[in-house]
C-alpha cells in the first residue's frame, strides 16, 4: 500500500493552511468592510466572531479531517458508515468548485494587473489626453472579453502545474516559498505606507470606532467575512487536516492560522488607508473592494515615485495570496476523486480543472459581453458568488457543527483536540461547547438574515 500523504513539516503545514485562508477576501473585502462598518467597532465584532465561531468551526474541520484521514466525503462515510452525513462533504465540494469558478477570474485580473504594472502599460494613457483614467481602464479591461480570459486561463494552467506536483511537492513546497514572500512584501508595504505624510490620518480613518454603525446587518457581514476568510464550511480544512501528522496540535495550529489571517487583513488596511488618504481619496465609491484594489491603488501609485515598482509588488502580493487559495479550493475536489474513485492524480487534476475552462469563461464573459444575461437580477459571476458565499458556505458550516457537536463521538473530538489526552486544560470543553451550542444557531441567524 502507498504511504498515506502527510505534510512534510510543521512550517509547510501552516504555510499551506494560511495560504488557503489568506486570499482575496483579506485584500479586497476586509479593509473596505472595516472602514464602511465602523472601523475598530467592526474589528471588535469581527474578532468576537473569529474567536467564538471561526476558530471552533475550524477545529471541528481539523478534528474530522484528522480522525477520518481522507477526503471531505470519505471522512463522513468512514466515521458514520451507512448514513447520509457524507452529503455535507458533497455540498462542500460543490460549493468549493463554484467559488473556484469565479475566484479564478478575479485571480486572473490580479495577474493581468501584475503584468501590466511590470510592463508599465497600466500607467500609459489610452488616449492622447495624457491623463490615465484607472476607472475606465478597469472597465475597458474587464469588458474586453479576451484579455481577462487569457489571464484566467494562465491562472488555471499555473494551478494545474502546481497541483500535479501533489500535496507535498506541489502545494506544500510552493506555499513554503510564497507565504514568506507575501509576508515580507506586506511588511515592506506597511513601512512605506506608514511613512506617508498623512499616515496618522489614514490610520484614524481606517480604525476610528463608530459604534452607531453597528446593527444586525453589520454583525452578519462580520460573521460571513470571518467564514469566507478562514476558508470554513467547504471541507477545504477537512481535506488539509487529513494530511496533518498525529503530533500536530490542532488548537495551536487553528489559533496560529486565524491570527495570521487576521494579521494580513489588518495589515492590508494599514497599507491601503494611509496611502489612499494621503492622496485625498476618501469618497465612498473609491473605497469599495474591487475599485479600491484595481482603480484607487493604481491611482495612488501613479502619484508616488517608483510607481511601477510599488504597483508590481502590490499586485504580486495579491496574486500570490489568490493563487494559494485557488490551490486549496482545487485540492478538495481532487482529493475526493482520488480517494473515492481511485483515480490517478493526473486524471483527477484534469477532471477538476478542465471543466473550469468553460465555467470560468462564462463567469468572465458575464462581466463583459454577456452581462445582459441575468438570473434573479444577477449576472452569472455575481450569482455564483452570492449563492456559494451567502448560502452554501453557512449551510455547510451549520451542518458540519451539528455533525461534529452532536453525532461525532465526544470522546473522539476530545481526543483530537487534546492529542490523545496529552494536552490538558479547559480549552477542549470550551471549544466543544461553541461547536455544539453556539455555532449552529448563530450561523443560522446569518443565513436567515441574508435571505430576508
Ligand atoms: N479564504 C480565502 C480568501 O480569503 C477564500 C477561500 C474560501 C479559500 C473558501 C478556500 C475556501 O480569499
Amino acid at each position: 500500500m502507498k504511504d498515506p500523504i502527510r505534510f512534510n513539516s510543521k512550517i509547510g503545514l501552516i504555510a499551506a493552511t494560511v495560504g488557503s485562508a489568506v486570499g482575496l477576501g483579506n485584500v479586497w473585502r476586509f479593509p473596505a468592510e472595516v472602514q464602511a462598518n465602523g472601523g475598530a467597532a467592526f474589528l471588535l465584532i469581527y474578532l468576537g466572531c473569529v474567536i467564538m465561531l471561526g476558530i471552533p468551526v475550524m477545529l471541528a474541520e481539523f478534528s474530522l479531517g484528522r480522525a477520518g484521514r481522507t477526503d471531505a466525503v470519505g471522512v463522513f462515510q468512514k466515521l458514520s458508515p451507512g448514513k447520509k452525513w457524507w452529503l455535507i462533504g458533497l455540498l462542500g465540494i460543490i460549493a468549493s468548485f463554484t467559488i473556484l469558478s469565479f475566484y479564478m477570474v478575479v485571480s486572473g485580473w490580479t495577474l493581468e494587473y501584475l503584468v501590466e504594472s511590470l510592463t508599465g502599460n497600466l500607467y500609459r494613457p489610452d488616449s492622447g489626453s495624457g491623463e490615465v483614467n484607472f476607472g475606465e481602464k478597469m472597465v475597458g479591461y474587464v469588458q474586453s472579453d479576451s484579455r481577462p480570459l487569457l489571464y484566467t486561463y494562465i491562472m488555471i494552467v499555473l494551478n494545474v502545474g502546481i497541483l500535479l506536483g501533489g500535496v507535498r511537492k506541489g502545494i506544500e513546497r510552493i506555499s513554503n516559498w510564497l507565504m514568506p514572500t507575501l509576508f515580507v512584501l506586506l511588511i515592506v508595504f506597511c513601512c512605506v505606507s506608514l511613512s506617508m505624510p498623512d499616515a496618522g490620518a489614514g490610520l484614524k480613518y481606517f480604525f476610528k470606532p463608530d459604534f452607531t454603525k453597528i446593527d444586525a446587518g453589520v454583525i452578519v457581514s462580520a460573521l460571513g467575512q470571518a467564514f469566507f476568510s478562514l476558508s470554513l464550511g467547504l471541507g477545504v480544512l477537512i481535506t488539509y487536516a487529513s494530511y496533518f501528522p498525529k503530533e500536530t496540535r490542532l488548537v495551536r495550529t487553528g489559533v496560529t492560522v486565524a491570527v495570521l489571517d487576521l494579521f494580513v487583513a489588518i495589515l492590508m488596511g494599514i497599507i491601503i488607508f494611509p496611502v489612499v488618504t494621503s492622496f485625498g481619496i476618501t469618497d465612498g465609491e473609491s473605497l469599495r473592494g474591487g475599485t479600491l484594489v484595481f482603480v484607487t491603488m493604481p491611482e495612488v501609485f501613479s502619484h508616488m515615485s517608483g510607481t511601477q515598482l510599488w504597483s508590481t509588488l502590490f499586485f504580486l502580493s495579491i496574486t500570490v495570496a489568490a493563487l494559494t487559495s485557488t490551490l486549496s479550493l482545487g485540492q478538495v475536489s481532487i482529493a475526493f476523486l482520488q480517494d473515492r474513485f481511485k483515480m490517478s492524480r493526473g486524471k483527477a487534476v484534469a477532471l477538476v480543472l478542465l471543466p473550469l475552462i468553460p465555467l470560468s469563461t462564462a463567469c468572465s464573459l458575464s462581466q463583459g459581453s454577456w452581462n445582459s444575461f441575468k438570473l434573479a437580477g444577477y449576472n452569472l459571476f455575481d450569482l455564483l458568488d452570492n449563492v456559494a458565499t451567502n448560502y452554501m458556505l453557512p449551510i455547510g458550516a451549520i451542518l458540519l457543527c451539528i455533525y461534529a457537536g452532536w453525532v461525532f463521538p465526544k470522546k473522539t473530538l476530545t481526543r483530537e483536540l487534546t492529542n490523545d489526552g496529552e494536552l490538558k486544560g479547559t480549552i477542549a470543553p470550551a471549544i466543544r461547547w461553541c461547536i455544539k451550542y453556539a455555532a449552529p444557531p448563530l450561523i443560522f441567524i446569518i443565513l436567515i438574515s441574508k435571505m430576508l
